[in-house]
């Protein structure tokens, strides 16, 4: 059975993109793929040390000893996986830049990708801004470089106008509650 890894920046729960995250889930399932899911949140990530162990040892690994350890182990195990943050002052949360620069042992001096080979990542982004256009290049940078660590990039969605509790629910908005049921649907084929 092949084997997704869901991962959610947002600290909120049951906020929009928890809930874009689910719907991408339903997709995966529905393709007979089992799915892990894991808010970044609830883990010890510490930002890297920069201590170049993995560029010394040349080794897709990691010398911190905190929760990043079991993610990496998920992230060698699955097949294919999605990323899902809000934007926080115009780029990723806290929580999911520090696990993409944890990525850090993925990407060899000479910037040669070093993540077993065979998987794919989706992203779903969601905003508050109405204007789509607005972080579009926080966001291409964000993919560019968790793509370098040889995670080729599926595809990708960015929901707009959203704020948890404030602006209408996201389940209101059909187009990209589809939008991100597809995205899942589609990442491992
Ligand atoms: C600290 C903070 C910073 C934010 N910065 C932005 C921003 O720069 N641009 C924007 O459009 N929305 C921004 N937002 C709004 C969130 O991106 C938006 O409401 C998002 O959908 C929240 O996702 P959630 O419901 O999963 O928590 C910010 C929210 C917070 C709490």
């Amino acid at each position: 059975m092949k084997k997704a890894l869901i991962l959610i920046g947002s600290p909120r729960k049951k906020g929009s993109t928890a809930t874009l995250a689910a719907e991408a889930e339903r997709g995966l399932k529905e393709n007979g793929i089992e799915t892990k899911t894991v808010f970044l949140n609830d883990l010890k990530i510490k930002g890297c040390q920069a201590c170049y162990w993995c560029k010394k040892n040349d080794v897709a690994e990691c010398a911190m000893k905190d929760d990043m350890q079991n993610l990496h182990q998920l992230m060698k195990e699955c097949d294919g996986m999605i990323v899902a943050s809000p934007i926080y002052f115009a780029g990723v949360t806290a929580q999911t830049k520090a696990w993409l620069d944890r990525l850090f042992p993925y990407i060899g001096m000479d910037l040669s990708p070093k993540m077993p080979p065979g998987k794919k990542v989706s992203f779903i982004f969601t905003q508050n801004q109405p204007d789509a256009r607005l972080f579009a290049t926080p966001i291409a940078t964000f993919m560019q470089m968790v793509g370098l660590t040889g995670l080729p990039v599926k595809d990708h969605m960015l929901a707009c106008d959203l704020d948890t509790g404030v602006k209408p629910p996201v389940e209101d908005n059909k187009k990209v509650m589809e939008q991100a049921y597809h995205l899942g649907k589609n990442l491992i084929q």
